[in-house]
C-alpha cells in the first residue's frame, strides 16, 4: 500500500465529472487499498479519487474508527431532513464553513467484489456521503458554504 498524494483546491482534477468504474480490476482494488491508507494517515472521515487525481466514481467514508465504507459507483437513492453543520475537506485545508445536508441518505454503490449494496446514514455519515459523491460531480463544499473566518473557529 501506497500513501497519495491529496490534491488541494485549485487543481483541475477536482473539478471534473468523473467516470463510471466498468468493471473492477487490481488495479483499483491497490487505489482502494491506497486511498484508505492515505485517508487514515490524513484523519479524515472520507476521500474521494479525484482528490488523489484519479477521475473515477469511487469514494471512502469512514466516520467511526474502523468502519470504512468503499463506495463505487456511489449514488444517492432517498434522502430526508436537513442539517446545517460545520465541514472542511483534505483538498481544502484550513478552510471551513456550515453547509445545508440532508439529515439522512441512503446510497446505492458497488463494494470491491462487484456486488450492490445500499449504506444508510444520519448526520456526520449523511454528510459525509453527500460530500464524498460530490467530489465525484467536481463539486467542493466551499462551492454552496456559508464560509466561516478561520480565525475564529476552534477545530477539536
Ligand atoms: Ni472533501
Amino acid at each position: 500500500m501506497a500513501i497519495l498524494k491529496i490534491v488541494k483546491e485549485g487543481d483541475s482534477v477536482l473539478r471534473g465529472k468523473c467516470r463510471e468504474i466498468a468493471e473492477i480490476t487490481p488495479r483499483i482494488l491497490t487505489l482502494l487499498d491506497d486511498m484508505a491508507e492515505t485517508l487514515h494517515k490524513a484523519d479524515g472521515c472520507g476521500l474521494a479519487a479525484p482528490q488523489v487525481g484519479v477521475r473515477r466514481r469511487i469514494a471512502l467514508v469512514e466516520v467511526e474508527e474502523g468502519d470504512l465504507i468503499e463506495l463505487i459507483n456511489p449514488v444517492i437513492v432517498e434522502k430526508s431532513g436537513h442539517q446545517e453543520e460545520i465541514e472542511g475537506c483534505l483538498s481544502v485545508p484550513g478552510k471551513w464553513g456550515v453547509t445545508n445536508r440532508p439529515m439522512n441518505v441512503t446510497v446505492k454503490a458497488i463494494n470491491r467484489n462487484g456486488e450492490e449494496f445500499t449504506v444508510s446514514g444520519s448526520g456526520l455519515k449523511a454528510r459525509a456521503l453527500c460530500h464524498e459523491i460530490d467530489h465525484l460531480d467536481g463539486i467542493l463544499f466551499v462551492d454552496h458554504a456559508q464560509m466561516l473566518d478561520p480565525d475564529e473557529i476552534e477545530v477539536e
